[in-house]
Protein backbone atom coordinates (compact mmCIF):
# COMPACT_ATOMS: atom_id res chain seq x y z
CA UNK A 1 0.00 0.00 0.00
CA UNK A 2 0.75 3.80 -0.70
CA UNK A 3 2.06 5.63 2.24
CA UNK A 4 -0.48 6.96 4.16
CA UNK A 5 -1.22 10.84 4.49
CA UNK A 6 -3.60 12.34 7.26
CA UNK A 7 -5.54 14.67 7.50
CA UNK A 8 -6.84 16.83 9.78
CA UNK A 9 -9.96 19.03 10.47
CA UNK A 10 -9.32 22.03 11.83
CA UNK A 11 -12.10 24.01 10.52
CA UNK A 12 -15.48 24.75 11.94
CA UNK A 13 -17.08 27.68 14.71
CA UNK A 14 -16.82 25.63 17.86
CA UNK A 15 -20.41 27.24 18.43
CA UNK A 16 -20.70 25.12 21.88
CA UNK A 17 -17.49 26.54 23.24
CA UNK A 18 -18.82 30.13 23.24
CA UNK A 19 -17.43 32.55 24.40
CA UNK A 20 -13.73 30.96 23.93
CA UNK A 21 -14.23 30.12 20.49
CA UNK A 22 -15.59 34.14 19.91
CA UNK A 23 -11.60 34.41 20.01
CA UNK A 24 -10.02 31.00 19.45
CA UNK A 25 -10.10 27.99 17.83
CA UNK A 26 -11.76 25.45 19.71
CA UNK A 27 -8.77 22.79 18.75
CA UNK A 28 -6.08 25.11 20.58
CA UNK A 29 -8.38 24.76 23.58
CA UNK A 30 -5.79 22.99 25.71
CA UNK A 31 -6.39 19.46 27.48
CA UNK A 32 -3.78 19.17 30.12
CA UNK A 33 -2.13 22.32 29.06
CA UNK A 34 -1.91 21.15 25.41
CA UNK A 35 -4.33 22.37 22.50
CA UNK A 36 -6.25 18.99 21.56
CA UNK A 37 -5.60 19.48 18.07
CA UNK A 38 -1.60 18.59 19.11
CA UNK A 39 -2.69 14.73 20.27
CA UNK A 40 -4.01 14.39 16.96
CA UNK A 41 -0.82 15.47 15.34
CA UNK A 42 1.29 13.24 17.25
CA UNK A 43 -1.12 10.30 17.17
CA UNK A 44 -0.49 10.64 13.05
CA UNK A 45 3.24 10.45 14.14
CA UNK A 46 3.46 7.88 16.24
CA UNK A 47 1.66 6.13 13.70
CA UNK A 48 4.28 6.88 11.12
CA UNK A 49 2.27 9.14 8.95
CA UNK A 50 4.82 11.41 7.91
CA UNK A 51 2.63 14.26 5.86
CA UNK A 52 -0.16 15.78 7.50
CA UNK A 53 -2.74 18.13 5.68
CA UNK A 54 -4.53 20.48 8.32
CA UNK A 55 -8.09 21.51 7.02
CA UNK A 56 -8.13 25.31 8.59
CA UNK A 57 -10.92 27.92 8.21
CA UNK A 58 -10.12 31.35 7.22
CA UNK A 59 -11.00 32.75 10.41
CA UNK A 60 -9.25 30.97 12.69
CA UNK A 61 -6.46 29.35 10.22
CA UNK A 62 -3.55 31.68 10.96
CA UNK A 63 -3.77 31.51 14.14
CA UNK A 64 -3.70 27.11 13.82
CA UNK A 65 -0.95 27.53 11.70
CA UNK A 66 0.86 30.16 14.12
CA UNK A 67 0.47 27.27 16.84
CA UNK A 68 1.57 23.97 15.22
CA UNK A 69 3.92 25.50 12.58
CA UNK A 70 5.34 23.46 9.67
CA UNK A 71 5.35 20.47 11.76
CA UNK A 72 8.93 19.75 12.62
CA UNK A 73 8.52 19.92 15.97
CA UNK A 74 6.15 16.70 15.65
CA UNK A 75 8.69 14.98 13.32
CA UNK A 76 5.70 15.58 10.51
CA UNK A 77 5.33 17.82 7.40
CA UNK A 78 2.11 19.89 7.86
CA UNK A 79 0.12 21.49 4.50
CA UNK A 80 -2.51 24.04 5.27
CA UNK A 81 -5.78 23.59 3.10
CA UNK A 82 -8.03 26.15 3.56
CA UNK A 83 -11.82 25.92 3.56
CA UNK A 84 -13.83 28.44 2.80
CA UNK A 85 -17.06 27.03 4.31
CA UNK A 86 -17.87 24.84 6.92
CA UNK A 87 -19.54 23.23 4.32
CA UNK A 88 -19.87 19.25 5.57
CA UNK A 89 -16.40 16.46 6.36
CA UNK A 90 -16.80 15.08 3.18
CA UNK A 91 -16.52 19.07 1.40
CA UNK A 92 -13.45 18.99 3.09
CA UNK A 93 -12.24 15.82 1.99
CA UNK A 94 -12.49 17.02 -1.28
CA UNK A 95 -11.08 20.47 -0.77
CA UNK A 96 -7.81 18.81 -0.02
CA UNK A 97 -8.21 16.32 -3.13
CA UNK A 98 -5.13 18.15 -4.33
CA UNK A 99 -3.25 17.44 -1.29
CA UNK A 100 -4.44 13.64 -0.99
CA UNK A 101 -3.79 12.85 -4.73
CA UNK A 102 -4.47 9.37 -4.92
CA UNK A 103 -3.10 8.22 -1.18
CA UNK A 104 -5.25 6.15 1.74
CA UNK A 105 -5.24 8.36 4.38
CA UNK A 106 -6.06 8.72 7.76
CA UNK A 107 -8.70 11.44 8.51
CA UNK A 108 -8.66 12.90 12.42
CA UNK A 109 -11.25 15.08 13.53
CA UNK A 110 -9.33 18.38 15.43
CA UNK A 111 -11.64 18.67 17.82
CA UNK A 112 -11.45 14.14 19.29
CA UNK A 113 -9.28 12.77 21.64
CA UNK A 114 -8.41 8.90 20.88
CA UNK A 115 -6.81 7.11 24.37
CA UNK A 116 -4.05 4.96 22.82
CA UNK A 117 -3.81 6.99 19.44
CA UNK A 118 -4.26 5.33 15.97
CA UNK A 119 -1.31 3.00 15.55
CA UNK A 120 -3.29 -0.81 15.77
CA UNK A 121 -5.81 0.84 13.31
CA UNK A 122 -3.13 2.06 11.21
CA UNK A 123 -1.75 -1.53 10.92
CA UNK A 124 -4.96 -3.32 10.63
CA UNK A 125 -5.71 -1.06 7.50
CA UNK A 126 -2.58 -1.91 5.91
CA UNK A 127 -3.03 -5.66 6.55
CA UNK A 128 -6.56 -5.71 5.83
CA UNK A 129 -6.85 -3.32 2.87
CA UNK A 130 -10.67 -2.41 3.02
CA UNK A 131 -12.00 0.22 0.98
CA UNK A 132 -12.83 2.26 4.52
CA UNK A 133 -12.46 1.68 7.79
CA UNK A 134 -14.13 3.14 10.86
CA UNK A 135 -14.42 3.68 14.41
CA UNK A 136 -17.30 2.61 16.60
CA UNK A 137 -18.25 3.32 20.41
CA UNK A 138 -21.47 2.86 22.17
CA UNK A 139 -22.94 6.15 23.81
CA UNK A 140 -25.58 7.20 25.81
CA UNK A 141 -26.86 9.63 23.03
CA UNK A 142 -26.15 8.32 20.18
CA UNK A 143 -28.85 10.93 18.34
CA UNK A 144 -26.01 13.22 18.83
CA UNK A 145 -23.63 11.57 15.78
CA UNK A 146 -23.32 9.68 13.39
CA UNK A 147 -24.56 5.83 14.02
CA UNK A 148 -24.46 2.83 12.61
CA UNK A 149 -26.07 -0.13 12.19
CA UNK A 150 -23.95 -3.70 12.11
CA UNK A 151 -25.06 -6.89 10.62
CA UNK A 152 -25.34 -10.28 12.75
CA UNK A 153 -21.85 -11.23 13.48
CA UNK A 154 -20.87 -14.81 15.63
CA UNK A 155 -19.52 -14.12 19.25
CA UNK A 156 -16.83 -12.00 19.66
CA UNK A 157 -16.87 -10.69 16.19
CA UNK A 158 -18.08 -7.86 14.58
CA UNK A 159 -20.32 -7.60 12.13
CA UNK A 160 -20.59 -5.66 8.26
CA UNK A 161 -21.81 -2.34 8.24
CA UNK A 162 -25.05 -2.44 6.99
CA UNK A 163 -26.32 1.11 7.58
CA UNK A 164 -24.83 4.11 8.75
CA UNK A 165 -27.26 7.76 9.22
CA UNK A 166 -26.30 10.85 10.65
CA UNK A 167 -27.30 12.26 13.79
CA UNK A 168 -30.99 10.30 13.41
CA UNK A 169 -33.64 11.49 14.94
CA UNK A 170 -34.55 7.35 16.15
CA UNK A 171 -31.23 5.82 16.83
CA UNK A 172 -31.33 2.19 15.69
CA UNK A 173 -28.28 1.65 17.52
CA UNK A 174 -25.99 3.20 20.50
CA UNK A 175 -22.89 3.10 18.34
CA UNK A 176 -21.61 6.20 17.75
CA UNK A 177 -19.01 6.94 14.63
CA UNK A 178 -15.85 8.10 16.17
CA UNK A 179 -14.21 11.28 14.76
CA UNK A 180 -11.33 9.25 13.10
CA UNK A 181 -11.62 7.05 9.83
CA UNK A 182 -9.55 5.56 7.23
CA UNK A 183 -9.95 5.87 3.62
CA UNK A 184 -8.81 4.55 0.12
CA UNK A 185 -9.42 6.60 -2.92
CA UNK A 186 -12.73 5.52 -3.55
CA UNK A 187 -13.76 8.10 -1.25
CA UNK A 188 -13.13 11.12 -3.23
CA UNK A 189 -16.04 9.76 -5.78
CA UNK A 190 -18.30 9.25 -2.83
CA UNK A 191 -17.95 12.56 -1.68
CA UNK A 192 -18.58 13.80 -4.99
CA UNK A 193 -22.04 11.45 -5.41
CA UNK A 194 -23.67 12.47 -2.20
CA UNK A 195 -26.04 15.40 -1.45
CA UNK A 196 -26.02 18.33 1.18
CA UNK A 197 -27.72 17.27 4.71
CA UNK A 198 -30.66 19.01 6.40
CA UNK A 199 -28.16 20.85 8.16
CA UNK A 200 -26.76 22.07 4.45
CA UNK A 201 -23.41 20.12 5.24
CA UNK A 202 -21.99 16.90 2.86
CA UNK A 203 -21.91 14.56 5.58
CA UNK A 204 -19.26 12.32 5.57
CA UNK A 205 -21.26 9.20 7.08
CA UNK A 206 -23.40 9.68 3.68
CA UNK A 207 -19.98 9.39 1.75
CA UNK A 208 -19.37 6.21 3.68
CA UNK A 209 -22.65 5.19 3.03
CA UNK A 210 -22.04 5.06 -0.63
CA UNK A 211 -19.31 3.46 -0.45
CA UNK A 212 -21.41 0.33 1.47
CA UNK A 213 -23.97 0.58 -1.15
CA UNK A 214 -21.50 0.41 -4.12
CA UNK A 215 -20.62 -3.25 -2.66
CA UNK A 216 -17.30 -2.01 -1.04
CA UNK A 217 -15.63 -3.03 2.02
CA UNK A 218 -15.96 -0.64 5.05
CA UNK A 219 -14.29 -2.35 8.20
CA UNK A 220 -16.00 -1.22 11.74
CA UNK A 221 -13.51 -1.45 14.73
CA UNK A 222 -15.12 -1.10 18.36
CA UNK A 223 -13.42 1.59 20.10
CA UNK A 224 -11.81 -0.36 23.48
CA UNK A 225 -10.40 2.98 25.03
CA UNK A 226 -12.12 6.12 25.85
CA UNK A 227 -12.85 8.74 23.52
CA UNK A 228 -13.96 12.12 23.47
CA UNK A 229 -15.18 14.76 20.89
CA UNK A 230 -14.13 18.07 22.85
CA UNK A 231 -17.05 19.92 21.26
CA UNK A 232 -18.98 21.06 24.37
CA UNK A 233 -17.92 21.89 28.22
CA UNK A 234 -18.23 18.78 29.71
CA UNK A 235 -16.78 17.04 27.01
CA UNK A 236 -13.79 19.28 27.32
CA UNK A 237 -13.56 19.09 31.29
CA UNK A 238 -13.58 15.23 30.92
CA UNK A 239 -10.74 15.15 28.48
CA UNK A 240 -8.58 17.20 30.76
CA UNK A 241 -9.63 14.43 33.80
CA UNK A 242 -8.78 11.75 31.53
CA UNK A 243 -5.44 12.83 29.87
CA UNK A 244 -4.99 13.87 33.40
CA UNK A 245 -5.18 10.83 35.21
CA UNK A 246 -2.11 9.68 33.13
CA UNK A 247 0.20 12.22 34.00
CA UNK A 248 3.43 11.49 35.45
CA UNK A 249 4.87 13.25 37.99
CA UNK A 250 7.28 16.25 37.51
CA UNK A 251 7.67 19.17 39.75
CA UNK A 252 10.16 21.69 38.73
CA UNK A 253 9.02 24.93 39.16
CA UNK A 254 9.69 26.37 42.96
CA UNK A 255 7.55 25.15 46.01
CA UNK A 256 7.88 27.82 49.01
CA UNK A 257 6.03 25.84 52.51
CA UNK A 258 3.80 24.28 49.78
CA UNK A 259 2.51 21.03 49.34
CA UNK A 260 1.96 18.31 46.21
CA UNK A 261 0.23 15.21 46.74
CA UNK A 262 -0.65 12.36 44.10
CA UNK A 263 0.32 12.61 40.20
CA UNK A 264 1.09 16.54 40.17
CA UNK A 265 3.56 18.58 37.01
CA UNK A 266 4.69 22.15 38.13
CA UNK A 267 6.11 23.70 34.91
CA UNK A 268 9.59 25.29 34.99
CA UNK A 269 9.26 28.80 36.32
CA UNK A 270 6.55 27.96 38.34
CA UNK A 271 6.33 29.25 42.22
CA UNK A 272 3.53 27.80 44.82
CA UNK A 273 3.82 29.66 47.97
CA UNK A 274 1.51 27.88 50.97
CA UNK A 275 -0.09 26.23 48.26
CA UNK A 276 -1.43 22.65 48.43
CA UNK A 277 -1.87 21.07 45.08
CA UNK A 278 -3.74 17.36 45.01
CA UNK A 279 -3.46 15.69 41.82
CA UNK A 280 -3.69 14.84 39.02
CA UNK A 281 -3.78 18.77 38.52
CA UNK A 282 -0.70 20.75 36.13
CA UNK A 283 0.42 23.97 36.90
CA UNK A 284 2.11 25.65 33.90
CA UNK A 285 5.46 27.22 33.51
CA UNK A 286 5.29 30.61 34.80
CA UNK A 287 2.38 30.25 37.41
CA UNK A 288 1.96 32.17 40.72
CA UNK A 289 -0.18 30.60 43.31
CA UNK A 290 0.35 31.86 46.61
CA UNK A 291 -2.10 30.58 49.66
CA UNK A 292 -4.30 28.27 47.47
CA UNK A 293 -5.58 24.91 47.34
CA UNK A 294 -5.42 23.30 44.00
CA UNK A 295 -7.96 20.04 43.70
CA UNK A 296 -7.63 17.13 41.50
CA UNK A 297 -8.15 17.17 37.66
CA UNK A 298 -7.35 20.82 37.42
CA UNK A 299 -4.76 22.70 34.81
CA UNK A 300 -4.06 26.04 35.40
CA UNK A 301 -2.19 27.47 31.89
CA UNK A 302 1.13 29.65 31.91
CA UNK A 303 1.88 32.63 34.00
CA UNK A 304 -1.52 32.33 35.73
CA UNK A 305 -2.08 33.92 39.27
CA UNK A 306 -3.46 32.03 41.73
CA UNK A 307 -3.98 33.69 44.93
CA UNK A 308 -6.45 32.87 48.52
CA UNK A 309 -8.39 31.02 46.39
CA UNK A 310 -9.68 27.18 45.72
CA UNK A 311 -9.96 25.93 42.47
CA UNK A 312 -11.07 22.18 41.48
CA UNK A 313 -11.72 20.33 37.64
CA UNK A 314 -11.20 23.15 36.05
CA UNK A 315 -9.48 24.33 33.02
CA UNK A 316 -7.69 28.08 32.73
CA UNK A 317 -6.10 28.81 30.10
CA UNK A 318 -3.05 30.99 30.15
CA UNK A 319 -2.86 34.41 31.92
CA UNK A 320 -5.93 33.98 34.65
CA UNK A 321 -6.09 35.52 37.56
CA UNK A 322 -7.85 34.64 40.47
CA UNK A 323 -8.12 36.36 43.79
CA UNK A 324 -9.86 35.72 47.06
CA UNK A 325 -12.61 34.38 46.06
CA UNK A 326 -14.82 32.77 49.28
CA UNK A 327 -16.29 29.61 47.73
CA UNK A 328 -14.23 26.94 45.82
CA UNK A 329 -14.27 27.33 42.05
CA UNK A 330 -14.99 24.38 39.52
CA UNK A 331 -16.05 22.75 36.47
CA UNK A 332 -14.70 25.57 34.89
CA UNK A 333 -13.16 26.71 31.74
CA UNK A 334 -11.64 30.18 31.57
CA UNK A 335 -10.50 31.59 28.30
CA UNK A 336 -7.22 33.66 27.99
CA UNK A 337 -6.54 36.43 30.66
CA UNK A 338 -9.57 36.21 32.77
CA UNK A 339 -9.67 37.39 35.63
CA UNK A 340 -12.03 36.26 38.32
CA UNK A 341 -11.94 37.96 42.16
CA UNK A 342 -13.30 39.28 44.71
CA UNK A 343 -14.32 42.68 44.64
CA UNK A 344 -12.72 45.71 47.25
CA UNK A 345 -15.52 48.28 47.44
CA UNK A 346 -19.42 48.44 48.99
CA UNK A 347 -21.72 47.32 48.06
CA UNK A 348 -20.80 43.73 48.44
CA UNK A 349 -22.59 42.45 45.03
CA UNK A 350 -21.59 40.84 42.15
CA UNK A 351 -19.86 43.11 39.04
CA UNK A 352 -18.85 41.56 35.88
CA UNK A 353 -17.33 42.11 32.51
CA UNK A 354 -17.98 39.25 30.73
CA UNK A 355 -17.57 38.65 26.59
CA UNK A 356 -21.12 37.42 24.58
CA UNK A 357 -22.05 34.26 25.61
CA UNK A 358 -20.45 33.68 28.87
CA UNK A 359 -22.19 31.53 31.53
CA UNK A 360 -21.62 32.58 35.10
CA UNK A 361 -23.51 30.08 37.60
CA UNK A 362 -23.57 31.77 41.45
CA UNK A 363 -24.56 29.92 43.94
C1 LIG B 1 -19.16 14.64 13.27
C2 LIG B 1 -19.73 13.56 12.36
C3 LIG B 1 -20.42 12.48 13.17
C4 LIG B 1 -19.45 11.91 14.19
C5 LIG B 1 -18.87 13.03 15.05
C6 LIG B 1 -17.77 12.52 15.95
O1 LIG B 1 -20.21 15.33 13.90
O2 LIG B 1 -20.63 14.17 11.44
O3 LIG B 1 -20.87 11.46 12.31
O4 LIG B 1 -20.13 10.95 14.99
O5 LIG B 1 -18.31 14.07 14.25
O6 LIG B 1 -17.25 13.53 16.75
P1 LIG B 1 -20.13 16.92 14.18
O7 LIG B 1 -19.02 17.13 15.16
O8 LIG B 1 -19.88 17.56 12.85
O9 LIG B 1 -21.47 17.29 14.75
Amino acid sequence: MEPLKGLILSGGKGTRLRPITHTSAKQLIPVANKPVLFYGIEAMADAGIEQVGIIIAPETGPEIEAAAGDGTRFGVSITYIVQDEPRGLAHAVLTAEPFLGSSPFVMYLGDNLLQGGISDLVAAFREHEPDALILLTPVPDPEHYGVAELGAAAPGEVGRVVRLVEKPAEPATDLALVGVYMFTVAVHDAARAIEPSARGELEITDAIQRLVDAGMRVEPHIVRGWWKDTGRLDDMLEANRLILDNLIERIEGELIDSQVDGRVVIEKGARLERTMVRGPAIVGAGARLTDCYVGPYTAIGENCTISGSEVEHSILLTGCSVCDLDGRMESSLLGRNVTVRRGERQPRAYRFMVGDNSDISIL
